[in-house]
């Protein structure tokens, strides 16, 4: 049994806390923000994810984790504040700095430290280990040290911290076989050991492979409106090839991972990280894409209203950082549209019911794809609409069924509407 501090209790602190409070070990979560710890220390949580909930709730009840606002002495450290990106794009390390400089009054011979938030390549070597080096203990000989990134899916992190594989990236080997023995309490996955540089750029490119694979979709998707063509059709017939998987194109790219962590490889390349940039700004130049497409459905209508179904930065979460709906409804907002937003998940004073949203709107622009919204009734939302005119800009509604109720459907990246090509491909074009 090992005494854990764990340092930033978001969306990843929380559940890695609950992970080895359950598996054996004293945790000690530490927050600045003082709502939250007293939140769990009551054996709640703050955030939305399957099955935390009760993991909390027992292991506070044990006593085997409790909730502070500042570090105390422990065997390992755990670091798992946010890594924002500044408006210049770059990395926002502030968070990690306080949080190392917190711990070092506590550092004892034997301890030791992971970084697990996401940083530019050599953070650890060149920000970290000077920081905790004031502690006066001896790097790799007295205090060890690892960075090990986090890429579990918002929705199923407690299913995958287990079951996930890891990179353990150590200052020196035995940081790296540390790291690893303590991760070993409760993964299954296979644990490799690295180097820690190698570690935190794994991360990234993990999450700019995605960013660029979208991009492509979404120039396509561009390309598609003016060459006449469905993009969605398109890729799914292109990734029946045995070596191709297209992603899927949409409203932009959200979160606090895929659209941040490209510009923390395009910070440290200099010049060198082009294709990488690019796909990054065609990605942030999708909102400005759809707010047209809405433009020019509501031209010559007076004092018009749109109905926003979601919020979110991607389906079926709560989390509305950097979400591209979120810069499309304030963009709408500052063109002067009156709007009624919607969304079952997102936690916002904007959000209304969905028949508020719905009542009266001339357009209904869907931004998200959220589970819920393929049950919505489009017979019901004629009868409270003013206007039956919609755009989804991820593919997700029946079309069919709309425009049986008189709706006018445009989806992002239709080209060629399929109502109007010489076959049905409404069974072959569906995507999952
Ligand atoms: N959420 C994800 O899906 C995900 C996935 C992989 C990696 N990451 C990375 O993990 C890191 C944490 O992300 P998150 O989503 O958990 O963030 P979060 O914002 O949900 O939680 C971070 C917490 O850290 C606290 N905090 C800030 N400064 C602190 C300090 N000095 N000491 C103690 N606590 C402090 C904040 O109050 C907050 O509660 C980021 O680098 C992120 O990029 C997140």
């Amino acid at each position: 049994m090992k005494k854990i501090c764990v340092l930033g209790l978001g969306y990843i602190g929380l559940p890695t806390a609950a992970m080895f409070a359950g598996n054996g070990h004293i945790v000690a979560g530490v927050d600045v923000n003082e709502d939250i710890v007293a939140v769990i220390n009551n054996g709640d949580i703050h955030i939305n994810e399957p099955n935390l909930a009760g993991r909390v709730k027992e292991a506070v009840a044990a006593g085997k984790l409790y909730a502070a606002t500042t570090p105390e002495t422990a065997d390992a450290f755990i670091i798992s504040v946010p890594t924002p990106i500044t408006a210049e794009k770059r990395a926002d390390l502030s968070s990690v700095c306080k949080a190392a400089e917190s711990i070092v009054p506590h550092l004892k011979a034997g301890d030791l430290v992971i970084l697990e938030s996401t940083v530019p390549p050599r953070t650890t070597l060149d920000i970290l280990l000077p920081i905790l080096g004031r502690s006066g203990l001896c790097i790799g000989d007295e205090l060890l040290v690892a960075y090990c990134p986090e890429r579990v899916l918002p929705g199923k992190i407690l299913e995958e911290l287990v079951n996930n594989n890891r990179i353990v990236g150590g200052v020196d080997d035995s940081s790296a076989v540390a790291a690893q023995n303590l991760y070993a309490s409760f993964v299954r996955g296979e644990i490799f050991l690295t180097d820690a540089t190698t570690a935190e750029m794994t991360k990234l490119m993990e999450n700019t492979y995605r960013d660029v694979n979208i991009a492509l979709a979404n120039e396509f998707a561009l390309i598609s409106e003016k060459a006449g063509f469905n993009v969605w059709d398109a890729i799914y017939f292109a990734n029946k090839h045995p070596r191709v998987n297209i992603h899927q194109p949409g409203p932009g790219v959200g979160g606090h991972c895929i659209a941040v962590d490209p510009w923390f490889i395009v910070e440290s390349a200099k010049g060198e990280a082009r294709l990488i940039e690019t796909a990054r700004k065609i990605n942030d130049s999708m909102p400005s894409h759809v707010v047209n497409l809405v433009r020019q459905q509501l031209q010559g209508i007076s004092d018009p209203k749109i109905a926003v179904l979601g919020l979110t930065y991607k389906a079926n979460v709560d989390d509305c950082r950097e979400s591209p709906a979120v810069e499309i409804t304030a963009r709408l907002e500052q063109l002067g549209y009156r709007l009624g937003i919607y969304d079952p998940l997102a936690k916002s004073k904007k959000i209304v019911t969905l028949a508020e949203a719905l009542r009266g709107a001339d357009l209904l622009l869907l931004l998200v794809n959220h589970d819920d919204f393929g049950f919505i009734n489009p017979s019901r939302v004629a009868r409270l609409v003013r206007r039956r005119s919609l755009i989804d800009t991820r593919r997700v509604l029946d079309v069919e069924a709309w425009q049986k109720e008189g709706f006018n459907v445009t989806t992002l990246g239709e080209g060629i509407r399929r109502e109007d090509t010489a076959c049905s491909l409404r069974d072959a074009s569906r995507v999952n």
